[in-house]
């Protein structure tokens, strides 16, 4: 563990809230360096090896009125740091410091109104800085249970009509607790609240994308040693980040691998090879293992066999690839905190499975190389700052996220050559669209699916019978939730005009309404 050493540190302890990582955002955008780890983890040996700050106890999925429900590590209440519950960490802090929960007859989901109670000197509270401008606050609420009564020490400093315990705090030992999600933008002076938190906790905010870089670096030499180590690229910004940090901090030793799957997009792989081979002068294997890849997925339609099925077969790749760089023992990957939340569930708790991210839970359980995933706690606008730490070129640090598994996913149900090489083109024409309408630094990522069914159409005089495909475009901060991007229709009938008389095998275009959630940004 011992990350980050040289900083404050702040310890998230994660009771398996959807939202647990947006806490750690915000704390980021203050500066403010975090861990989330989940309760089980948490323990008097972990506390004393973290050595936090300051500790915050997420919201969760539970009710602490169960038994067997999680409990935050008591020691967590006698390290004489400044603790905050939000949500279930309220409820189960008041209940574990002697106070009472009670199963709720008063659910309360969405948006509330928090105003201070009539408790004398409430308002000068430290975290009540800034807040109140207008006697209330708008806040963002997701309980059944609520507190009934108040842990010894504690009193109420702000309340909601169906939450009379909303904010509760002891001053004297720095615990504060919140019925609702101050993480969440809906919250409105949410980054404010906890900023007034960690300013109670005499965080400074020392922590900058400049020392994430120094610091990352000492890791991975520390991580490697002297030995050699193989980094995938993909042509996405994570692979590559990853990419030149490690090649900053152990040069030669690193050798790039960039496996063509046979689905990538039009042009992908010349630029992946010019910008590493040429650019930067990083020694880079170009494995052409196109027909290995699409055989193996003959007759497979199954999103997580399709991702699984990759996952092996790139680890394949790699392992034939660092036996010919001479006994590389590593493999480097871009892997981000969203891929790690959004394919492991921590055992006993937190977080569903959603999808396999390739690089995460895509892995086979017996691998011979060892791991370095330098970004596995940043999120993707954090690594793109890495990047221009970095001095990669803007053109780079800005391209949309592409996924590991490449068009396959793109391509819902069986994949085949015929369908990559129509999506390819429909893919390009798309893009070239956005680009011409100077779009596409306002969309988060932006890509055509190819969809399993053929429709019928009228071309010239001549009946067809092709495919139908689907656009794609979000907007988005993390990946981690997004909108569908708000062309005019103008574009979309230009577009959609363009991409059948351009590319032979599709008939029909659809745009892509879907947020997220309830969709996925990926179709698969
Ligand atoms: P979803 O579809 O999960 O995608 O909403 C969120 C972001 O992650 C990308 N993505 C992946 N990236 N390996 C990756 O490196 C993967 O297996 C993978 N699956 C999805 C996706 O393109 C989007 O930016």
């Amino acid at each position: 563990m011992t990350h980050q050493p040289d900083h404050q540190r702040l310890l998230i302890v994660d009771f398996g809230s959807q939202v647990t990582q947006l806490i750690a955002r915000r704390l980021r955008e203050s500066r403010i360096y975090c861990e989330i780890h989940p309760f089980q983890k948490v323990d008097a040996a972990f506390l004393a090896a973290f050595a936090p700050r300051a500790v915050i106890l997420s919201g969760g999925p539970a009710s602490v009125t169960e038994t067997g429900s999680p409990r935050a590590a008591p020691e967590i209440f006698t390290l004489g740091v400044p603790v905050l519950g939000i949500c279930y960490g309220q409820q189960t802090m008041t209940q574990q410091l002697g106070g009472k929960v009670e199963a709720g007859h008063h659910a309360e989901f969405g948006r509330a109104f928090v105003t201070p109670t009539e408790t004398p000197n409430n308002m000068g509270d430290p975290l009540f800085a800034g807040l109140f401008a207008t006697g209330r606050e708008e806040v963002w609420m997701s309980h059944g249970d609520r507190v009934t009564a108040l842990a010894p020490g504690f009193s109420v400093i702000g309340e909601s009509p169906n939450a009379p315990f909303a904010i509760t705090t002891d001053p004297s030992r720095h615990f504060y607790a919140v019925q609702f999600h101050p993480e969440v933008h809906h919250t409105v002076n949410g980054a404010r609240i906890l900023r007034n938190f960690t300013d109670i906790a005499g965080f400074t905010g020392d922590w900058t994308m400049a020392t994430y870089k120094e610091q990352a670096i000492e890791a991975i030499r520390a991580q490697v040693g002297g030995a050699k180590v193989i980094c995938g690229l993909s042509g996405g910004v994570d692979s590559s980040v990853a990419a030149v940090l490690i090649h900053e901090a152990i040069g030669e030793q690193l050798t790039c691998v960039f496996v063509d799957t046979g689905m990538m997009r039009m042009g992908e792989a010349e630029e992946v090879v010019t910008l590493f081979r040429d650019h930067y002068n990083i020694p880079l294997i170009h494995a052409d293992e196109a027909d290995r890849f699409i055989d193996a997925l003959e007759g497979v339609s199954d999103p997580e066999i399709k991702r699984k099925t990759i996952g092996r077969l790139f680890i394949e790749v790699f392992e034939a690839r660092a036996a010919e760089v001479g006994d590389a023992r590593f493999l480097a990957q871009g892997t981000l905190y969203p891929d790690v939340i959004e394919s492991v569930s921590f055992t006993g708790g937190p977080s569903v499975t959603i999808k396999s991210h390739h690089n995460v839970g895509g892995l086979p359980e017996r691998m011979h190389l060892k791991l370095v995933e330098p970004l596995r706690e940043l999120f993707k606008d954090e690594v793109r700052a890495l990047g221009r730490e970095l001095g990669l070129p803007e053109s780079f640090v800005g391209r949309h996220p592409f996924p590991g598994p490449g068009l396959a996913i793109r391509c819902p149900g069986e994949i085949t050559r015929e369908k990559l090489a129509i999506l390819r083109k429909a893919d390009a024409v798309y893009l070239d669209q956005i680009r011409r309408h100077g779009l596409y630094d306002a969309i988060w990522q932006a890509f055509a699916v190819l969809l399993p069914v053929r429709t019928v159409g009228v071309m010239g005089d001549g009946r067809t019978y092709d495919y139908a495909c689907a656009l794609r475009a979000v907007t988005s901060v993390d990946g981690m939730t997004a909108d569908y991007y708000p062309f005019t229709h103008e574009f979309l009938g230009e577009t959609a005009t363009r991409i059948i008389n351009e590319v032979k095998g599709i008939n029909r275009v659809t745009y892509d309404i879907t947020s997220k959630p309830p969709g996925t940004i990926e179709w698969e």
